[in-house]
């Protein structure tokens, strides 16, 4: 489309797209908006959706362990609300003209990224304490200034994914501080999780601003609103006074503040270990990407029947269904 444009037009375009970006305005799915924006976005947000998705399975390994029907029942509602924040982003992305089919494709053929904190196991009982704690943790700090990103449909998303995560976060909190007032067992077991996690989610941020190249342009497009140094900086000055509160240590003895820059200082992050597991050699990323094809596949019968359904019912059925919804909509 773009290119069948005169050049004139298209300056235009741009210029109109320039403003709403410089007037702090929303970019809704009917706009123009320029080609590497789009694909910057339907990057991201199918990252993102993809990693909601993958992100079940750590934590939906303890379901059926939990240690009582209250934790299951928190536990279940946590890890469903995460499907449901998979859900709501595949269908933003879906605005920007790819299929949700076509996402689930790349993902179940290893073509499509995810947050690679996903690929470490979950082997005691308090790493649900330490993924709601900082995973869920890291997840808000990333998030809550995705709620202003520029693009309408992946805003308005973000907010109410916001507002579940900051439960997941005080539910994860709740489970560490349960285990630290408890025996000298639950107290190691929940320092041991906290040590395997913590790294972990200080990469969840991305690779330092000066290694970070795509960042001044989703900056200027106002998808991002600050830098990866910054936004891992703000989450580590949320965790020290938890920490203190749970009785945890935070494994990093280099890590304290520096009054005169104003900085936090931490040891150095091992990001060969993120490049490892980003190319796919972490401990759990065969796993993950082939238990999602396994359901992906114990799934073709529901889409199969949800397609036969669709396609028996009548024209007029049809139209009455969409009218209804319609109707409920202003009725709402
Ligand atoms: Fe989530
Ligand atoms: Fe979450």
């Amino acid at each position: 489309m773009t290119e069948t444009m005169t050049p004139d037009a298209q300056a235009e375009l741009q210029a109109e797209f320039d403003a709403l970006i410089a007037a702090d305005q929303r970019i809704e799915p009917r706009d123009w908006m320029p080609d590497a924006y789009r694909r910057t976005l339907i990057r991201q947000i199918s990252q993102h959706a993809h990693s909601e998705i993958i992100g079940m399975q750590p934590e939906g390994n303890w379901i059926t362990r939990a240690p009582s029907l209250k934790r299951k029942a928190i536990l279940m509602a946590k890890v469903q609300d995460e499907a449901g924040h998979g859900l709501y982003l595949y269908a933003a992305a879906q605005t920007l003209g790819i299929a949700r089919d076509v996402m689930t494709q790349q993902l179940i053929d290893g073509k499509a990224r995810y947050s690679s904190i996903f690929n470490y196991p979950t082997p005691t009982w308090a790493d649900m304490g330490a993924i709601g704690w900082l995973v869920d943790g890291a997840a808000i700090c990333n998030q809550v200034p995705l709620c202003r990103a520029s693009y309408g449909p992946y805003g308005r998303a973000m907010v109410r994914i916001c507002k579940e995560e900051s439960f997941h976060q005080r539910q994860g909190f709740e489970i560490l501080l349960t285990l630290m007032q408890g025996s000298e067992a639950q107290r190691e077991m929940a320092q041991d999780a906290v040590n395997r996690w913590y790294w972990p989610s200080l990469m969840m941020f991305g690779p330092p601003d000066d290694e970070s190249p795509n960042s001044a342009q989703s900056m200027a497009w106002k998808i991002k609103r600050f830098s990866n140094d910054d936004l891992r900086q703000r989450f580590i000055g949320m965790l020290v006074p938890q920490a203190e509160a749970l009785g945890v240590t935070l494994p990093d003895p280099e890590l304290r503040w520096d009054e005169e820059n104003e900085r936090w200082i931490t040891s150095e992050i091992d990001w060969t270990e993120f490049q490892e597991v980003l190319a796919g050699r972490g401990p759990m990323n065969a796993y993950r990407l082939q238990h999602r094809r396994d359901a992906h596949e114990d799934g073709a019968w529901v889409r199969e029947a949800a397609a036969a359904y669709a396609e028996k019912r009548s024209p007029r059925e049809r139209s009455e269904t969409k009218r209804g919804a319609e109707s409920d909509r202003e009725a709402a």
